[in-house]
């Protein structure tokens, strides 16, 4: 092992991601293997910007999230840092900042962005030159959907089923111009949620009756949003995400105790979105572990998603995206 008497900087950027096909539940806890694979889309606008100073006067890592110092959230950050660190067989602490330009922890994935970000500029810091799927895997230990910020556009997580994890990672489905979709996002709080994925995930598949059932489902549902991507068929994704949406909620719901996730406000963007596409306009709805809804709007559509949605009770504003690149070291 060796450290160094300088201060080594390396920064990046990495957009949050939503999932189309959802990531519910893990095969293995420890290693952050997902039970299942999933499918999602990373965004261009809802980033995290990370910096990472590794200070060989540091006795410990440091965490400043948003501005603020985040003691409770470095154990996670350390370990995802120890596992870099091995690789670059360097001891040395580091002094991490970051920073989201959305809500943090209230289900507008800053895990994602945040782990994903994290890596990449860990990675310069240490002078390490990774592949994508070896960022894909160290990310997936940091957090499960950050293994797929790695990758901008349409991206397909595999769950794998070795021992070591090494099979669990993301990899690109479709590229973001290819299908230029775009998200309106309704906030419904800003508050940080109650009950956070991790938990939430070990109480489904420990106390729902359709936990079972959702993990049995899924690679049909994987094959089904696969091939709507592929052929730009949005009707088809459509239908596919909002079952799946529904599914991992009802997992949630039927746990014990209950895990909802939704406001009335949520429930409302969910009915005006449904009605919205009835009425012609192609849109669909995703909600991962939070009350905000994201709607997923065909080239074109946004201006009408937007209106609708606006005038919602409970909507307190309205984030938009094109999709975006993946993670990446910035100067
Ligand atoms: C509902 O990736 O936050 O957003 O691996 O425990 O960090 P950990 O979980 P996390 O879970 C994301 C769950 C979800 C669905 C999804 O993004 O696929």
């Amino acid at each position: 092992m060796t450290t160094s008497s300088k201060t080594r900087l390396g920064r990046a950027r990495a957009g949050a991601n939503f999932a189309l096909i959802k990531y519910w539940g893990k095969a293995d806890a420890r290693l952050n293997v997902p039970a299942v694979g999933s499918i999602s889309i990373t965004l261009d606008a809802l980033f995290t910007e990370t910096s990472v100073a590794l200070d060989p006067n540091l006795a410990s890592d440091e965490l400043t999230l948003n501005g603020r110092r985040r003691d409770e959230d470095l154990e996670k950050i350390s370990a995802c840092l120890d596992l870099l660190r091995l690789k670059a067989e360097v001891t040395t602490r580091a002094a991490v900042t970051s920073t989201n330009n959305f809500p943090t922890g209230a289900g507008l994935a800053s895990s994602a962005s945040g782990f994903a970000a994290l890596v990449c500029a860990a990675e310069a810091a240490l002078g390490l030159e990774l592949t994508p799927r070896e960022r894909s895997i160290l990310a997936r230990q940091g957090s499960g959907s950050a293994a797929r910020s790695i990758f901008g556009g349409f991206v397909e997580m595999h769950a794998g089923n070795s021992a070591d994890g090494n099979d669990s990672f993301a990899e690109p489905l479709l590229d973001k111009d290819a299908w230029p979709l775009e998200v309106v996002i309704a906030v419904t709080t800003k508050a940080e949620k109650e009950v956070g994925s991790r938990s939430g995930m070990t109480r489904s598949a420990t106390s729902s009756p359709y936990y079972a059932a959702w993990v049995t489902g899924q690679p049909a549902d994987l094959r089904v949003g696969r091939d709507a991507i592929r052929a730009r068929d949005f009707g088809a994704l459509a239908e596919i995400a909002e079952h799946n949406c529904l599914k991992m909620h009802a997992a949630a719901m039927s746990a014990q105790p209950p895990l909802v996730y939704w406001n009335g406000a949520t429930v409302e963007c969910m009915h005006a979105i449904r009605r919205l596409r009835a009425g012609g306009v192609p849109v669909f709805f995703t909600i991962d572990a939070g009350p905000q809804v994201k709607a997923v709007c065909a080239p074109g559509a946004r201006p009408k998603v937007e209106a609708a949605l606006r005038g919602l009770p409970g909507v307190l504003e309205l984030l938009t995206s094109r999709l975006g690149p993946g993670a990446c070291t910035t100067p």
